[in-house]
């Protein structure tokens, strides 16, 4: 039996859906259950989190940890983010059933995810900045 507050944010999540302009994307997958989470960030130049969004092939307690943990994550930096853990989740939900806690352990993983994303993002385009500085050889 699910608490009122994961009912609640299960009926109603505030952040599910895709963000325009992401520029962070993680997918991650519960191979126990088959469910899919897929987690969207916008990421500003000083590496704070402005936005997050989910989208979820996921089961309740899935979608009320995911909702929750994108609340989480807002505003706070890269590196904060990534402190996040699901007993933080859990604890925001107030209470997860015992058998339903692996559930919100693809929120964190999926925010991890989404954060090696934006990290490979930014190797590509540092690598691409410098390509485009390299000179042809003179003869
Ligand atoms: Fe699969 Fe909840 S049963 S994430």
């Amino acid at each position: 039996m699910y608490s009122k507050k994961v009912m609640e944010r299960f009926q109603n999540p505030r952040n599910a859906g895709t963000l325009q302009g992401a520029n962070a994307v993680g997918q991650v997958g519960n191979a126990t259950c088959g469910d899919i989470m897929k987690m969207y960030l916008k990421i500003n130049d000083n590496g704070i989190v402005e936005d997050a969004k989910f989208r979820t092939f996921g089961c309740c307690a899935a979608i009320a940890s995911t909702d929750i943990a994108c609340d989480l994550i807002k505003g706070k930096t890269i590196e904060d983010a990534l402190k996040i853990s699901n007993k933080d989740v859990v604890d925001m939900l107030g209470e997860l059933p015992p058998h339903k806690i692996h559930c919100s352990v693809l929120a964190e993983e999926s925010i991890r995810a989404a954060i090696e994303d934006y990290y490979k993002r930014l190797e590509k385009a540092s690598k691409d900045a410098l390509k485009k500085t390299r000179k042809k050889p003179t003869k």
